[in-house]
């Protein structure tokens, strides 16, 4: 009887849907479809950071690699793009588009849920809808500092829950949350743009740095 009830239904067919699929597979095409650059605006994302040739960058949760092949034009062929994910079907695709491309600077490295595995410490670790899938989040970003190299940042775009059922799905945080866990994890706040309409944009690094 409660199926009646069209919330619950409507609920019941995104749960199905999301239980189903996960993050995996189906969605990787949409992410890297070169439309999303329209609202997604990665130029002007990667413009903010001011990246310096030859950085060595993390781009956490890649995906398949939409902000990946940004990031690895601004650090140029002396530098690294770590491609970070835990999901071996993105790392094929990111591997894939790293031959077809010949972007050598860009490495897949194959995170654990707890442990990104960087090989090296690097300048940047730069995270887009990434941050809210992620568990025992202070904790993560805690441990994360000791890869970060002297000055060091954290960059992380997260969508704002917005709307009845935004966040009904754990699919968005709040950017007051990220900032607030992002300190207790011994971080501090250094910049806090306004670039994409849908996502908070904050930068962090080290509070004792
Ligand atoms: C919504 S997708 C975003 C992909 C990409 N950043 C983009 O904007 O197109 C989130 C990605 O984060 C990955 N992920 C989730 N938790 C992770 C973790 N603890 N460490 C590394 N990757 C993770 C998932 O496998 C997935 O590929």
């Amino acid at each position: 009887m409660f199926l009646t009830f069209p919330y619950t239904r409507v609920a019941l067919l995104l749960a199905t849907v999301l239980l189903g699929t996960g993050c995996a597979g189906w969605n990787y095409q949409d992410m890297a479809d070169p439309s999303r650059d329209v609202w997604q605006k990665p130029q002007g994302v990667v413009e903010k950071l001011a990246i310096g040739r030859g950085a060595r960058v993390a781009d956490l949760g890649s995906g398949a690699g939409y902000f990946t092949w940004h990031l690895a034009k601004a650090v140029s062929a002396r530098g690294t793009v770590y491609a970070v994910d835990t999901d071996p079907t993105a790392l094929d695709m990111i591997f894939k588009e790293m031959v077809a491309r010949g972007t050598p600077n860009v490495r897949p490295v194959h995170a654990e849920p707890h442990n990104p595995k960087l090989p090296e410490p690097v300048d940047l670790v730069f995270s887009c809808n990434t941050y809210h899938q992620m568990n025992d989040r202070v904790a993560y970003f805690r441990s994360l500092a000791s890869s970060l190299r002297p000055g060091g940042r954290v960059a992380i775009l997260d969508a704002h829950p917005r709307g009845f059922f935004s966040g009904l799905f754990g699919d968005r945080i709040a950017k007051e949350d990220v900032r607030s866990e992002m300190e207790a994890a011994g971080y501090r706040l250094v910049n806090d743009y306004d670039v994409v309409e849908s996502q908070h944009f904050q930068v962090f690094a080290k509070a004792d740095s």
